[in-house]
């Protein structure tokens, strides 16, 4: 029977089940005690277990996804870069318990968030094993790969972290601040989402050996879909549904989140700003608000810039020479990523 589905399906249909295998033998041999209900906090919150698993609870797992993908577009076995896809993916998801203790988000992927679950306390030490564990997860690169690979694979994934680590203290510590650049914005979102897909992309480019010129082209393929992406994350934290996006809708607006939409709304000295500097906002008056800030041209705004960071993103996945149906999915996940509601 002749094969109807488009590359990004078929591969991702291939690769998904061996990531989720490859995550379950990571988390099973992180396991050392037998008493404790730690593994299965970590299981919870890769949407194994509890009310709600399933493949809704383990999110859209893009960022392995990109590692496989640019490891085959560059010529490589993708199988052998499943540790560092793994790693990428437990990084995230350690990033995730902790912003959604310092957002104060109840809410993931549709359920109850880890600390919503079980404490906040709780909620911190789960996280820490998932990054320690996507550290040892990475290691296990020189087991397929060349020890000098994983040396250098190593060097970017803690650069990349810590660049997370900055990206998440500017997010926290503009909540307080009334006037934010976009400059300040763009550094902002490059730290704590974009540095991670760039990585993606130069964790599977490095794996798959490629020349430089192509490494760095992949990695700016990533860092501008990340840019892109979390300005989309921006839309949907606005005027997403709630529903679909599997988190709260109002959040941004009620702890005062310099987004994309916002920090637009702000410049633009209209109905939006001069609300927000009567104070807080209820999440009761979230939608009226979300009205005005897209009738004052906010939502268009963004998704302008979304469009454009898209682009460019696709400029530079040109330059890096993907080869056969990987780097068709490649650009179809881009363009595919820009048109998400969740
Ligand atoms: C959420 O990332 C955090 C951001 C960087 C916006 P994703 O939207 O990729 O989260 P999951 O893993 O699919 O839930
Ligand atoms: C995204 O944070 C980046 C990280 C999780 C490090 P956000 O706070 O913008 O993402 P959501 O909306 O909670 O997923
Ligand atoms: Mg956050
Ligand atoms: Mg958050």
């Amino acid at each position: 029977m002749e094969n109807t589905l488009s590359p990004l399906k078929t591969l991702a249909g291939i690769m998904r089940p061996a990531l989720q295998n490859h995550l379950r033998s990571i988390i099973q041999a992180g396991s050392d005690f037998q008493t404790g209900q730690l593994p299965e906090m970590l299981s919870y919150q890769l949407g194994w277990t509890g009310e709600g698993a399933g493949s809704r609870a383990q999110g859209k797992q893009i960022r392995p996804l990109l590692v496989l993908l640019t490891m085959k577009a560059g010529g490589g076995r993708w199988q052998a870069a499943l540790p560092a896809a793994s790693a990428v993916e437990l990084l995230h998801n350690f990033s995730l318990i902790h912003d959604d203790i310092q957002d104060n988000s109840p809410t993931r992927r549709g359920r109850p968030s880890v600390w919503k679950r079980w404490g906040k306390a709780q909620a911190i030490n789960t996280g820490d094993a998932m990054f320690a564990l996507a550290n040892r997860s990475l290691l296990d690169l020189s087991k397929s790969l060349n020890p000098r690979i994983t040396l250098q694979a190593c060097h970017v994934f803690q650069r990349t972290t810590l660049q997370l680590t900055q990206g998440q203290h500017l997010d926290l510590a503009f909540e307080n601040e009334n006037q934010i650049t976009l400059d300040q914005y763009w550094e902002m979102i490059s730290g704590k989402t974009a540095a991670l897909l760039g990585t993606a992309m130069e964790l599977g480019a490095l794996c798959a050996q490629v020349s430089r010129t192509r490494k760095e082209a992949f990695r700016e393929f990533g860092l501008q879909l990340g840019l892109a992406f979390q300005v989309q994350d921006d839309i949907l934290g606005i005027w997403g549904e709630t529903e679909i996006i599997g988190k709260s809708n109002t959040s941004d607006l009620v702890t005062g989140k310099k987004t994309l939409p916002i920090i637009y709304g702000l410049a633009q000295g209209q109905s939006f700003s001069r609300r927000w500097k009567e104070g807080p906002i209820h999440p009761g008056q979230a939608s009226d608000i979300a009205r005005l800030l897209e009738d004052e041209g906010a939502r268009a705004f963004a998704q302008k810039e979304a469009d454009r960071l898209t682009k460019s993103a696709l400029d530079a996945l040109l330059r890096a020479k993907p080869e056969g149906k990987a780097g068709e999915a490649l650009k179809e996940l881009a363009k595919k990523l820009l048109k998400r509601k969740g």
